[in-house]
C-alpha cells in the first residue's frame, strides 16, 4: 500500500499545505475549506479550487508518481491511497487510486457527497447545477466533513504487507490514523525530506529524501527483489 500527501506533488510545482510558504499560510482554512465557508462565501471557495485546478492541469507527474505507477505494474496488488486532489498519480499511469479528500477533475452535488460529475478544464462556474437540481460544489472533503472513502482505505491498510508513506505531515485526521490500521510489524517506509513525528522502529524506517529520489530508489530496490 502506498499512501501519499501533498509532498509527492511538491516537485511537480504544486504547493504543500503546511510549513513555511504552505497554502495554509496564504489562505485561511475557515475562508475556503469548511462547509461554513461554502455557505458564507461560495465564490471564494470556487475561486480557490479553480486556482488549484489550473495549477494541477499545468503540472506534470514527477519521478515519484511514475515510480509508484511502476511499482503497481510490477506488483499488481499495490493499492494507492492519496490525500491529494490532483490527478498526477493517474496521469503517471496508476490505477484505482483512492482519493480520500476528493478530486479536482470532478464536481459534486451539494446534497450528496458521492454524486459527482466530471469537470473538463480548470473553471467551475458558481451557480451551475447537478442533475439532481442542487448547486454544484468542488468535489473536496472540507474540514469537519466525513471522509467517505476512509473505511475503504482502512480495509486496504489492514491487509498491507508493505506500507509506503510519501510526503504527508500526518496532521489531518482521520487520514493520518490509517497507520494504526496497518498490521503490526508490517515493513513501513516514510519518505519525507523533513523530520517525521512517527516513532521509528525496526519495522518503520524514515527515508529522509525528496519523493523523486526516495521513492525512485525504494521502487527500484523492490523491483530488483522480484
Ligand atoms: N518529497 C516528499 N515530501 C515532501 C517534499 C518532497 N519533495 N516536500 C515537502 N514534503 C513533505 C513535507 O515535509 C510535509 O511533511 O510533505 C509533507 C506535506 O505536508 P502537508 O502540507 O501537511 O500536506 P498533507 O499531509 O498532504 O496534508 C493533508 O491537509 O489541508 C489538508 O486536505 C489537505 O489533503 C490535505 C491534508
Amino acid at each position: 500500500m502506498v499512501f501519499t500527501g501533498a509532498g509527492v506533488s511538491a516537485e511537480s510545482g504544486l504547493g504543500t499545505f503546511r510549513g513555511s510558504d504552505g497554502l495554509w499560510d496564504k489562505y485561511r482554512i475557515e475562508d475556503v475549506c469548511t462547509h461554513e465557508a461554502w455557505l458564507n462565501n461560495p465564490q471564494l471557495c470556487v475561486d480557490f479550487y479553480n486556482i488549484r485546478r489550473k495549477e494541477a492541469l499545468a503540472a506534470q507527474p514527477n519521478e515519484a508518481h511514475k515510480a509508484i505507477a511502476e511499482l503497481q505494474q510490477a506488483f499488481p496488488n499495490t493499492q494507492i491511497i492519496t490525500q491529494n486532489i490532483d490527478d498526477l498519480h493517474e496521469r503517471a499511469g496508476a490505477q484505482n487510486v483512492v482519493h480520500l479528500h476528493g478530486e479536482l477533475t470532478k464536481l459534486r452535488s451539494e446534497n450528496d457527497d458521492l454524486a459527482t460529475v466530471p469537470l473538463k478544464g480548470w473553471e467551475q462556474h458558481y451557480g451551475d447545477r447537478h442533475p439532481d437540481g442542487s448547486l454544484l460544489r468542488p468535489y473536496v472533503v472540507f474540514f469537519g466533513e466525513a471522509v467517505p472513502y476512509f473505511s475503504v482505505a482502512c480495509e486496504i491498510a489492514a491487509k498491507a504487507e508493505l506500507f509506503i508513506v510519501v510526503g504527508t505531515s500526518l496532521n489531518v485526521y482521520p487520514a493520518a490514523s490509517l497507520l494504526q490500521y496497518v498490521p503490526k510489524n508490517t515493513p513501513t517506509y516514510l519518505i519525507d525530506p523533513a523530520e517525521v513525528s512517527i516513532h521509528l522502529t525496526d519495522h518503520i524506517k524514515h527515508i529522509q529524501e525528496p519523493a523523486t529520489k526516495g521513492v525512485r530508489e525504494l521502487v527500484d530496490a523492490l523491483k530488483k527483489s522480484l
